[in-house]
């Protein structure tokens, strides 16, 4: 095949995959595009996995989007991705700063994350022909921890640092693993493409967790670009990390523009497209690559840039922009 999947399982990675969300799933000329695993061989939920949706109300957990979400992956042959399970936003307001000891946030920290990552434990369709390509290993994810840091590198002050200091990221760690000890454990965050503080913190993270022997699989780059500016050292980063013995990922992929787009953003566009995917591909550790949604139709860029958009390889109207080209490029080079 020639779409961005089989391009990239003939590459060697694991797959290509995208983001996708509930409401987008009645439209059924971008579901065309979504359910063909020449194109995507793997799907992160966009949002129904997130604690908002999930256990809305203390103990009392809610499935229907998020399974709507792993079945449709089951169904195509996909791969899924879970997003995410602890994350300082689209929290409910149940889960707030001052109202829990350190030992009940630890408990509601552990019993979020093990009923979420064990109740999709398995959910991923393992085909003969995958499995022989992927040699039996579990290609489960779940980005337990989210943006954990500042972009200055220091610890976000949110309801988990603030009641238990950097333990809330070893007590998550160690829930999933617990639920489900085939799943690739990451943590996923933005800004640490370049070489910098927020980077280093991540690096020092990673080192920490790894010499405390606190299970950690892979740190997720979600790589949110603005056209023009993908960060030089993004290659060189990506092995600093697997160089400590972490997989990595791109996660979240788009490259936003000032609109209107012009013929110049556009290939400017393609090229940096294809400067991100070449990353990966010339870093062995880096598994796959996922848009954050393939089409600028669903894309949530203009909707938190304002004058901003266009940032996916397929446009408003689901045709494939010369990005999609800087993509194959890229995975047949
Ligand atoms: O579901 C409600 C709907 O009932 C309501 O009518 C509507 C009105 O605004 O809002 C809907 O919720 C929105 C939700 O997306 C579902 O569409 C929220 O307002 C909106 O804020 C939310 O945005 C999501 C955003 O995370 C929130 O932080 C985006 O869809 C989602 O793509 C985005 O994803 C994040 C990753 O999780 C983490 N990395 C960054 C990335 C982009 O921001």
């Amino acid at each position: 095949g020639t779409g961005l999947h089989s391009l990239a399982k003939a590459a060697g990675k694991l797959y290509f995959g995208t983001a996708t969300d509930n409401g987008e799933l009645t439209d059924q000329a971008y579901t065309a595009i979504l359910d063909n695993i020449n194109e995507f061989g793997q799907i992160t939920p966009a949002n129904s996995m997130k604690w908002d949706a999930t256990e809305p109300t203390q103990g009392q957990f809610t499935f229907a989007g998020g399974d709507q979400i792993a079945n449709l992956a089951k169904t195509n042959g996909q791969l899924l991705r879970g997003h995410n399970c602890v994350w300082y936003n689209q929290l409910p307001s149940w889960v707030s700063n001052g109202k829990f000891t350190a030992a009940q946030l630890t408990d509601i920290v552990q019993t979020h994350c093990s009923t979420l990552v064990s109740h999709y434990k398995g959910q991923v369709l393992l085909t003969v022909a995958y499995m022989l390509t992927t040699m039996f290993d579990s290609q489960d994810a779940w980005d337990v921890i989210n943006e954990p840091f500042n972009d200055d590198g220091t610890w976000r002050s949110d309801v988990f640092y603030n009641t238990l200091g950097t333990q809330f990221v070893p007590i998550a760690l160690q829930a999933a693993r617990a639920a489900d000890p085939n799943a690739k454990l990451y943590i996923n965050d933005y800004n640490i493409e370049q070489s910098g503080a927020k980077a280093t913190a991540m690096l020092n993270l990673v080192k920490q967790l790894k010499a405390d022997g606190i299970p950690i699989d892979g740190v997720g780059f979600q790589c949110h670009f603005i056209v023009g500016e993908v960060p030089g050292t993004f290659q060189q980063v990506l092995e600093q990390f697997t160089a400590l013995g972490v997989e990595v990922a791109i996660t979240e992929l788009d490259i936003r523009m000032t609109l209107p787009a012009t013929q110049a953003s556009l290939q400017q566009q393609q090229k940096d497209y294809q400067t991100v995917v070449q990353a990966c591909m010339n870093v062995e550790g880096c598994v796959g690559i996922t848009v954050w949604d393939f089409t600028d139709k669903y894309s949530w860029v203009p909707s938190t840039f304002s004058g901003q958009g266009e940032a996916c390889p397929w446009d408003q109207n689901l045709q494939k922009k010369p990005a999609y080209t800087g993509i194959t490029t890229a995975l047949s080079a």
